[in-house]
């Protein structure tokens, strides 16, 4: 068991979600804004703060933690010792649960019952007074923490940085979110957060996507095992968005189908496989969004394709009255349904043509992106989650 050896696979641990790489590709000049508002911190231990937005996977968050490795190695290297704690707030998304995260950076045991937010950061500001080290906090996807209103963690941290001033280390903070927060924020933190202080991350072009993967499988794969053609692909699938997280993760998945294949390297075909298992993970929040009702006639949709390009709505509508009966839902009558599938059409998951066929007008539905085996697995795991046991 288990003594089979990878034969295209050097080094799993590359493709994970929280590698930090060794070299950023295109970030120059986000890391020269970095280095430029924070000087003020790595050279005389003064307070700083940054805003990064920008779109999905353009690198704001291994930007974010690659700036504060090199930054905590200057300023080690200077007698100025520095931590970094980064605290995702889609994990994390109230100020009592940041607060335990900040307490926790000093307190691994730090109970996360019976103490109030208070109380916890009473609990940090002494042990940051105490520790003589400067911290830069992270707080990443911040809008998703602002959204619910909580703005009050974020004026008590640079209300923090004022108050340890004089002591030879101090608290900076850097905020990270896909879309601009400074309307979020409450008059007190604005005014520590200009508008100077943002970098913004554009989306990364073709060529930029072709040198991430490409340096990336270097090190994930072995030699040889992937060729040009499937490299170059990557970076085509990916350009669309500009996102290297896709690009990374579509090179994760081909390399795991290329593992299970005879061909001994990843070509294009691996690629468009994983491609199809990608594009419904991308998507995988709008599909989980829709209701119980929609999911049943999405599934529907997805049982009844098949292998065809495209079906009739009454097919799907047939499907869709099986499928109700499976999971103990009452079908809901044709006009219902057709309002249904006109909402599934806006999450990209099906599109809907008008044809004038012989007995009249027919609407036909067609899957663009997913394979049809691969949606309805999707859409009854899903539904397992919905209505767990529902399904006969
Ligand atoms: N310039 C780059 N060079 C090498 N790898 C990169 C670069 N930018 C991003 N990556 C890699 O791409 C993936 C996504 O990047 P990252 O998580 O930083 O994106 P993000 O902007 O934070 O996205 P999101 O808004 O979804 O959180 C990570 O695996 C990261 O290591
Ligand atoms: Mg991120």
């Amino acid at each position: 068991m288990f003594e089979k050896v990878s034969s295209i696979i050097r080094d799993p641990s590359v493709l994970d979600y929280d590698y930090v790489p060794d070299y950023l590709v295109g970030r120059d000049s986000q890391m020269a804004s970095l280095e430029l508002l924070f000087r003020p911190f790595a050279e005389y231990t003064r307070s700083c703060t940054a805003m990064l937005t920008g779109p999905v996977g353009t690198g704001k968050t291994a930007t974010a933690r690659f700036f504060c490795a090199r930054m905590a190695e200057y300023c080690t290297s200077h007698g100025r010792p520095l931590d970094t704690l980064l605290v995702n707030c889609r994990n994390r998304n109230s100020d009592a649960a940041v607060t335990l995260a900040m307490a926790r950076h000093f307190d691994k045991g730090f109970p996360d019952r019976g103490f109030s937010s208070d109380e916890m950061f009473r609990s940090f500001r002494n042990r940051m007074r105490e520790s003589g080290r400067s911290l830069v906090i992270i707080l990443d996807e911040v809008d998703v923490l602002l959204k619910r209103g909580s703005v009050d963690i974020i004026y008590q941290i640079t209300r923090l940085s004022e108050e340890i001033r004089d002591r030879g280390h101090t608290v900076s903070l850097i905020m990270i979110s896909q879309e601009s927060v400074v309307d979020m924020l409450d008059e007190a933190s604005l005014s520590t957060f200009r508008r100077s202080n943002s970098v913004v991350f554009e989306r990364y072009t073709h060529d930029e996507l072709r040198e991430i993967v490409g340096r990336r499988a270097e090190l994930a794969i072995l030699p040889g095992c992937i060729s040009d053609d499937a490299l170059d692909m990557i970076a085509d699938n990916s350009e669309e968005y500009g996102d290297a997280r896709m690009a990374i993760e579509l090179l994760d998945r081909a390399s795991n189908i290329a593992e299970g294949d005879t061909a001994g390297e990843i070509n294009p075909e691996h690629v468009r496989s994983a491609r199809a298992m990608v594009y419904s993970a991308v998507s995988e929040s709008k599909l989980a969004a829709l209701d119980i009702n929609r999911k049943i006639v999405l599934l529907a949709v997805a049982r009844a394709m098949k292998t065809n390009r495209a079906i009739p709505s009454s097919v799907a509508e047939k499907t869709y009255a099986v499928v109700c009966e499976e999971y103990g839902v009452p079908a809901r009558k044709h006009t219902q349904f057709w309002l249904y599938v006109q909402d599934i059409e806006k999450t990209g998951a099906i599109r809907t043509l008008v044809k004038n066929g012989q007995n009249g007008r027919i609407t036909m539905i067609s899957l663009p992106d997913i394979p049809s085996k691969v949606l309805a697995a999707k859409m009854e795991d899903l539904l397992e989650k919905a209505i767990p046991g529902g399904a006969a």
